[in-house]
């Protein structure tokens, strides 16, 4: 394959050429030859459906996710497909219920996924319990900020946590590993939201310690829509349960996950070909590639803005975020400063109302390219003017 990335390596996909597209964040983007690799398995199921599903669908699933897992650092069987992150997360703490007393606590930080956050505040309205927010700040100095705020916040309620591997609005790595010792040290359920982790940073599931950990394989590592993943530790396999429950019941694991009504499985079977996509680029090469592009991107548009980088480098990935200057911190102004981007100069980047600022939220491809966010710096620099 032809390593050049950037422009060279745009047709790849379907992306329409006159956008420039900032934003892998929300869905990630397929490349058009594991689109065909997913029309294949959907002919192959067409062929003959019944045959598909009685006789090859359990190998062929089992030999995706033991692919996928082996990747991750874990063990086929502790991994399931589940259709999106938001899917791993509502499975887990509905799952949970029956184990919450009134007064627990269940605790994330301010920089959760409000889906997640939503989910998290359904689990307590129902068992009765207080979800706490722990105030994490943004701009930030240092991971250690993050372990210090969270320490500080566990009491002797808390019963269950939930942290994001890589923030949504604020697009900062967390510090997992040592997120998931407090509370294991603690006694503490926790799971990990990778939703952008597959693809983006290297994982070891089976070492971080975690009881559950999701993430999504469409966002950064090539797989079609609708494509992720559930590991869940083997001594809380029993009590954790699919959110639609179909004839697996109580039947393992596996069994409960793997079939939970027809569906078009071609999305999970797909998964290993996102991922061969992936390594004909070169893991390393991605990273390094992305990385540099993401850490450009937080220079200048900091720049632009007149603030210094609200992370540190360590904290960056493929997702830089920088608040923007606005008496208007609302969701109304987001959408707005959002569509004016694409309706006026062709650019696709998310916009967030958080914590009483507008963020403006870049992510970093193998198909981007640096002038596209130096082009979307001048543009936030009118933009500035033009409020002013
Ligand atoms: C941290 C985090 N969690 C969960 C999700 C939800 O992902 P999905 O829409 O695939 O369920 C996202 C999506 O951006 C996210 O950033």
């Amino acid at each position: 394959m032809d390593l050049s990335f950037g422009r060279a390596i745009r047709s790849r996909w379907l992306l329409d050429p006159e956008i420039i597209f900032l934003n892998n964040g929300s869905f990630g983007a397929t490349p058009i030859e594991v689109l065909e690799i997913q029309h294949d398995w959907q002919r192959r199921f067409e062929r003959e459906p019944v045959a598909f599903v009685r006789q090859h669908l359990h190998h062929e699933l089992r030999n995706a996710a033991a692919t996928m897992a082996a990747f991750m650092g874990a063990r086929g069987e502790d991994l399931v497909f589940v259709e999106n992150a938001t899917t791993g997360v509502n499975a887990v703490i509905r799952s949970i219920l029956p184990l919450l007393d009134p007064g627990d606590e269940l605790l994330t930080t301010s920089h959760v996924y409000n889906a997640v956050r939503q989910t998290l505040r359904y689990a307590a309205d129902i068992a009765e319990c207080i979800y706490i927010e722990v105030p994490v700040p943004f701009p930030i100095g240092s991971a250690a900020e993050v372990i210090e705020a969270v320490r500080r916040a566990i009491t002797e309620r808390t019963r269950f946590a939930l942290f994001d591997h890589i923030t949504s609005p604020t697009g900062l790595v967390f510090p997992v590993e040592e997120l998931v010792q407090i509370c294991k040290e603690r006694g503490i359920m926790v799971m990990i939201d990778g939703a952008h982790t597959p693809g983006m940073l290297p994982l070891q599931l089976d070492e971080l310690g975690a009881d559950w950990y999701t993430g999504n394989f469409h966002k950064w590592l090539f797989a079609p829509k609708g494509c992720a993943f559930l590991w869940t530790a083997p001594e809380r396999q029993a009590m954790t349960h699919p959110v639609v429950i179909s004839h697996g019941y109580q039947k393992g694991y596996l069994a409960e996950f793997d079939f939970t009504g027809t569906k078009d499985w071609s999305t999970y079977l797909s998964a290993p070909a996102g991922l061969a996509f992936y390594e004909r680029l070169g893991g390393g090469n991605i990273y390094r590639y992305n990385r540099t592009l993401a850490l450009d991107a937080q220079r200048v548009l900091a720049r632009a803005v007149g603030v210094t980088p609200p992370a540190p480098q360590e904290m960056i990935a493929f997702l830089a975020a920088v608040p923007l200057p606005s008496t208007e911190a609302t969701e109304v102004a987001a959408n707005r400063l959002q569509q004016w981007l694409f309706d006026e100069h062709r650019i696709e980047v998310p916009i967030f109302a958080w914590d009483g600022h507008l963020l403006l939220r870049t992510a970093s491809q193998v198909y981007n390219e640096a002038w596209e966010y130096d082009h979307l710096a001048r543009i936030i620099e009118q933009w500035i003017a033009r409020a002013d």
